[in-house]
């Protein structure tokens, strides 16, 4: 497969192409099985087959990453238990279970708001990995608050718990029409710990492009798919800078539907 290429198709036939060990970093950001409205794909597998399925597409990234490659992977409260046994089971180690925390949640009237998405940060080597800690630390409360003379003017490594905005309908950023546009930012900051210039970075369910818009920006080479497209073209065209033509697009689409259901509901 071509780099810095997006791929029609399904992610596990496309993925078998990929030859082993070729992969820097993978942010992989699968529908979570929780019925939402995708353009060709049914988000309502039973429980056998959503995790049979997971486990073939993670043993594909398990056998495309290099030796010193990393994996995230973004999953809600439904799967995240069962998705972390099969990265385990497939050899990958735990580095961090992260809590991406979002402001702009919607408010719920008979549970609690969900706030939150899981994102399983492993490593396919135990010791032997890239991240990048000088590249993406953050102000440290001695810093910040205690003004204290001892704290490291680098400030420190962000803690496991990510508080960045969801890309709400009105922000500048949103694509529209997608149910689960990831942050820029958090992008940033995966790409940034976990690979270097010119690596290969991969995103199996390319959904807007986030992943690759990002990998580009920060001059990684990328490769992402889409099993649809209306999103593959979305991604192509992000990726050629073409944002007012998708808006325009997606206005047109949005005329004839009704608003989506968004993970973040
Ligand atoms: C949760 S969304 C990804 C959103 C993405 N992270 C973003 O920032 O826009 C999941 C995407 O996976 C796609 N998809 C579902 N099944 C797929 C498959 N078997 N192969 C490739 N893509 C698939 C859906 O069309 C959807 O766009």
């Amino acid at each position: 497969m071509e780099i810095n290429k997006v791929y029609l198709g399904d992610c596990i036939n496309l993925m078998s192409q990929i030859v082993d060990k070729s992969i820097d970093l993978i942010f992989s950001d699968p529908p979570f099985n929780i019925g939402l409205k995708y353009e060709n794909y049914s988000d309502n597998r039973s429980y056998d087959d959503y995790y049979s399925w997971s486990e073939k597409w993670i043993a594909q990234t398990h056998r495309i990453l290099k030796d010193t490659g990393s994996i995230y992977i973004a999953i809600g409260d439904e799967f995240a238990a069962e998705i972390n046994i099969i990265l385990k089971k497939q050899g990958f180690y735990l580095r961090n279970w992260i809590i991406w925390y979002y402001t702009f949640g919607q408010n719920q009237r008979k549970k609690f708001n969900r706030a939150h998405t899981h994102i399983l940060y492993f490593t396919k080597n135990k010791n032997k990995f890239i991240f990048n800690d000088e590249d993406i630390r953050v102000p440290s409360a001695r810093q910040l608050i205690y003004k204290d003379k001892r704290a490291n003017p680098k400030g420190k490594v962000p803690d496991d718990i990510w508080e960045f905005s969801r890309v709400c309908g009105t922000f500048k950023e949103r694509i529209g029409n997608h149910p689960c546009q990831m942050p820029e930012k958090l992008l940033d900051r995966i790409i940034r710990t976990s690979s270097n210039k010119g690596d290969l970075v991969l995103d199996p369910f390319g959904g807007t492009g986030t992943t690759a818009a990002v990998a580009k920006k920060l001059e990684r080479n990328y490769l992402t798919m889409d099993i649809s497209e209306m999103y593959f073209d979305v991604i192509t065209k992000r990726l050629n800078g073409q944002l007012a033509e998708i808006k325009r697009n997606i206005k047109k689409i949005e005329q004839n539907n009704i608003k989506q259901k968004t993970i973040f509901d």
